[in-house]
């Protein structure tokens, strides 16, 4: 396995806007080299999901690794998994909001409105078609990762200005778990995904 870590490029960079390609060619080597390079680079940023433009590659695939942490502990533990052109087909019609950061959007935290359930077909890295639903937090890095495939940051979708913060706000509103260890289940610190 490739240890590669790949850096993440900031909204800033025109590659976050464009629109992803389809992946044509599954035999080519360089997919899995790229595919190993997000896992790593994402368990180095300790995110819980990634998507290949982030790191200047302007294809559909997109790692999902979702797993409690002081910051999430609330997060489903799971397997990191790639996928790649997932398909939307189907949404549940309730919507959630929850708090979302981006590891190309390190400067704010937005509180982001997501279907609480999405069903997908996607192709994972070995070729083999499957098809999936996802609920609550794993539904959100996923649409969080699909909107990077359509040049969509979580600020785009934000229903108004007060939904965002900057990650100083945010830590001053809800100092989490990760610096505040007698913060009481009374006051609890919003979960949120840094994808
Ligand atoms: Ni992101």
């Amino acid at each position: 396995m490739s240890n590669s870590i790949r850096s993440i490029l900031h909204l800033s960079h025109p590659t976050l806007r464009q629109t992803a390609t389809p992946v044509t060619d599954f035999k080519n080597p360089l997919l899995q080299t790229l595919i190993d390079d997000l896992l790593t680079t994402l368990r180095s940023a300790n995110g819980v999901g990634i998507a290949a433009p982030q790191v200047n590659e302007s294809l559909q695939i997109m790692i999902i690794a979702s797993r409690p942490t002081p910051r999430y502990s609330d997060a489903p533990e799971m397997e990191p998994i790639a996928l790649i052109n997932p398909k939307i087909i189907g949404r549940s019609s309730e919507m959630e909001k929850g708090w979302e950061g981006c590891l190309s959007v390190p400067q704010y935290r937005g509180f982001v409105p997501r279907h609480q359930s999405i069903t997908v077909e996607y192709t994972d890295r070995t070729g083999t078609k499957i098809e999936a639903t996802f609920t609550d937090f794993v539904a959100r890095i996923f649409q969080h990762e699909y909107d990077h495939f359509l040049g969509l940051v979580f600020l785009d979708r934000l229903e108004s200005e007060s939904d965002r913060l900057t990650a100083e706000e945010f830590k001053i509103m809800f100092p989490d778990t990760e610096n505040n260890q007698s913060l009481t289940s009374a006051n609890p610190a919003p979960s949120h995904i840094n994808c």
